[in-house]
């Protein structure tokens, strides 16, 4: 497929803009341009096919089912993008007076209730645009706090071994050391190993829960508390809060601070580059250091000067916030619990139908996710994951993560989400279980798969090390 500046013809176009009817102005040469931006030149007509083209050479979760391990890749209600799509919400502006945005404030303000109530925080900060990004500024906050007692020794952050990789990233980028400590053979964190890593060096403990594994650490009370006790605070990855909101909150697990991926969890897609929003929630203890906000309710700023500063500008992305606050007013405090309960049964109902074939990682029940590892396999009949999820796209399916989390050989992880029914379920099952059949009876049927989507096998290193993004003329 040829790119649409290679599609561009020198002349074309579709637009007829008015004449001017304000005074033209010249940029400085300070800022202007030195040579003519290269927007490509097509028709309407063209531009149209040319996405209708994209689109077709994409997977998305209207195309089938998309069990993508660790990215909740749920069906989100097309009301709340018509909502966030609605004038008053789209056509502001962040420096417009405060008394004019009264709405907009008001949206924020449900939306931080109702994250409260369901994170058991006291504070949330919308800034951060991603899980990433909240991870980020909760550390920040932790940092600041231990900084404004005078305890500068604390330079280390404890974090399992099943925890998501951006969890490291962020406590080095955060000016951290990282201390990984190893799970147990049940997934979970060794408290023994827990209570021999902590001391007065300990900033805090990063926690993924459920973690990457899909189980939730029965010990997380022990776990909370072996660090508060060491004088370290408690970071809650809530990325996973698919499978837990509305039965239990981080704040009463003894959480200091959680960030929550409303690009998973409350009805924006994961992926594509954004915009996401990691709403950061924090305790009484860690407000104070909260990114500066933007204008209050009715005047109100509630900014410290103890803050961080801005870790973005203005209120974050807004629009996924509203779409949000739509989810959590559709689904109210009933619903909203029902969401992680049929997240949690429907990765349960599949896991079983599976694992009597492909081995699960780890038994016993999973949360919303479990992993598969397809190691024997590979031994057996050199088919790896990689092969495996190849030949999956075949079936019209999305494949589920491989090769993460890292403590599992050759995993394959599963997240169906609460949004598919028994049948998608069944039908999903079946085709991994008839797909596992093939690769005993004829493993070399796996080696040139997929032969039915537009690009196969891209060298995967290279495209993920060296990604060749952007056009150049
Ligand atoms: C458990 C967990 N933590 C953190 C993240 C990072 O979130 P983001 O991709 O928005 O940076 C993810 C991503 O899905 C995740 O699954």
């Amino acid at each position: 497929m040829k790119l649409i500046f290679e599609k561009s013809k020198q002349g074309r176009g579709c637009s007829i803009l008015p004449p001017c009817d304000v005074p033209e102005h010249t940029v400085s040469s300070r800022v202007a341009r030195k040579i003519p931006a290269a927007l490509p030149s097509l028709d309407e007509n063209e531009i149209s096919r040319h996405y209708s083209e994209l689109a077709k050479r994409s997977f998305g979760v209207n195309d089938g089912f998309y069990p993508l391990g660790s990215c909740t890749m749920k069906y989100n209600p097309k009301i709340n993008e018509e909502l966030a799509g609605l004038p008053g919400f789209t056509d502001i502006h962040p420096l417009q007076p405060a008394n004019t945005i009264q709405g907009c404030l008001k949206v924020l303000d449900i939306a931080a209730a109702y994250l409260r109530e369901i994170t058991g925080m006291d504070a949330m900060s919308f800034q951060p645009a991603a899980g990433a990004h909240g991870e980020l500024t909760g550390l920040l906050l932790i940092k600041a706090y231990h900084k404004s007692r005078g305890d500068t020794a604390r330079t280390k952050i404890i974090i399992p071994d099943s925890a998501h990789g951006t969890n490291p990233a962020s406590a080095a980028m955060a000016g951290f050391q990282v201390l990984n400590i190893a799970s147990g053979s049940d997934g979970c964190v060794d408290l023994t190993v827990l209570r021999n890593a902590v001391g007065p060096d300990t900033a805090g403990l990063m926690l993924t829960n459920p973690n990457t594994v899909g189980i939730f650490d029965p010990n997380i009370l022990d776990i909370t508390r072996i660090i508060h006790e060491a004088g370290g605070l408690n970071y809650y990855d809530g990325a996973n809060l698919n499978a837990i909101m509305g039965i239990v909150r981080p704040g009463d697990m003894g959480f200091d601070a959680v960030h929550l991926n409303l690009h998973k969890s409350f009805s924006t897609p994961h992926g594509g580059g954004g915009p996401g929003s990691g709403a950061v929630g924090c305790k009484q203890n860690l407000v104070p250091f909260l990114p500066l906000a933007g204008p209050g309710l009715d005047g109100g700023a509630t900014e410290s000067p103890q803050s961080i500063g801005r870790v973005r500008a203005f209120c974050g992305n807004f629009l996924v916030i509203v779409k949000a606050a739509a989810y959590l007013l559709t689904l109210g405090k009933e619903n909203i619990p029902e969401v992680a309960r049929n997240a949690v049964l429907n990765a349960n109902y599949m896991m079983e139908r599976i694992k009597t074939k492909l081995p699960a990682a780890y038994s016993g029940p999973c949360m919303h996710e479990f992993v598969l590892s397809l190691e024997e396999l590979k031994k057996s009949h050199n088919v790896s994951a990689l092969d495996f999820a190849k030949a999956i796209q075949d079936k019209g399916m999305h494949p589920p993560t491989i090769y993460f989390p890292l403590i599992v050989h050759e995993a394959l992880m599963v997240e169906p989400t609460e949004t598919e029914s028994r049948e998608t379920l069944d039908e999903a099952a079946d085709i991994l279980i008839s797909l596992f059949n093939q690769a005993q009876l004829d493993p070399e049927s796996f080696n040139a798969a997929p032969f039915t989507t537009v690009i196969g096998r891209p060298d995967e290193a290279r495209a993920a090390r060296q990604p060749v993004v952007r056009f150049k003329v």
